[in-house]
């Protein structure tokens, strides 16, 4: 089983990358196999819907994602959605990268009134390309550290993401369990 943390600010100092770090450094805790990815430093070019399909950083964003089993995305509401970094990866690496995978959140806001925002990416990653949403996410406005530095998180929050940690570790490997066993079912 393999997990990735994937950070969507773009921002130099950011709060969504900071709770990334620290649902990164929960998971590598347990001992599990997990991978970091910034958006930051992937520089991928704009969605087109053509030639940007060909761009070697979209191959090898691709590559990052067929290898997760499980991923937790991270990312700033920006007008009641997750950026457009975030939508730009996800255009850019369709099905082949998603599909099936388990997925949680972790939002930054600027304030509570944006709660929900998360809801348009989780369906459509349901719709789209059936991925299973962790039923919990993390959601984090006003006082939260930037990326990088920041600190520690405070106990209530670290204790939210080692949450949400635990939730992709066990629907994660539950899931491919159960798909193995399916698919030996099926083959007699
Ligand atoms: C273009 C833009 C749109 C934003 N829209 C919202 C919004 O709809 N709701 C909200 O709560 N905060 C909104 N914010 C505030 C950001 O979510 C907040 O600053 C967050 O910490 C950014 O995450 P980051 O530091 O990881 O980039 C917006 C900020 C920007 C720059």
């Amino acid at each position: 089983m393999r997990l990735l943390v994937a950070s969507c600010s773009l921002h130099p100092a950011s709060r969504s990358r900071w709770l990334a770090a620290h649902a990164y450094d929960y998971l590598r805790g347990t001992g599990e196999d997990v991978a970091w990815y910034d958006l930051r430093d992937a520089a991928l070019p704009p969605c087109d819907g053509a030639a940007a399909y060909g761009d070697p950083r979209v191959s090898a964003a691709a590559e990052v994602l067929r290898g997760a089993d499980g991923i937790l995305l991270a990312s700033p509401v920006y007008n009641y959605d997750v950026n457009a970094a975030a939508k730009n990866w996800i255009e850019l690496t369709g099905a082949g990268g998603w599909q099936g995978k388990v997925v949680g959140l972790l939002l930054a806001a600027g304030g509570a009134g944006s709660y929900l925002s998360g809801l348009p990416l989780a369906n459509s990653l349901m719709t789209d390309f059936r991925c299973v949403l962790l039923p919990r996410f993390v959601y984090a406005y006003g006082d939260v550290p930037r990326h990088p530095g920041g600190g520690d998180p405070a106990p209530d929050l670290a204790g939210r993401i080692a949450h949400l940690g635990e939730d992709l570790r066990l629907f994660t490997r539950n899931l491919a369990e159960y798909r193995e066993r399916e698919r030996q079912r099926q083959s007699g």
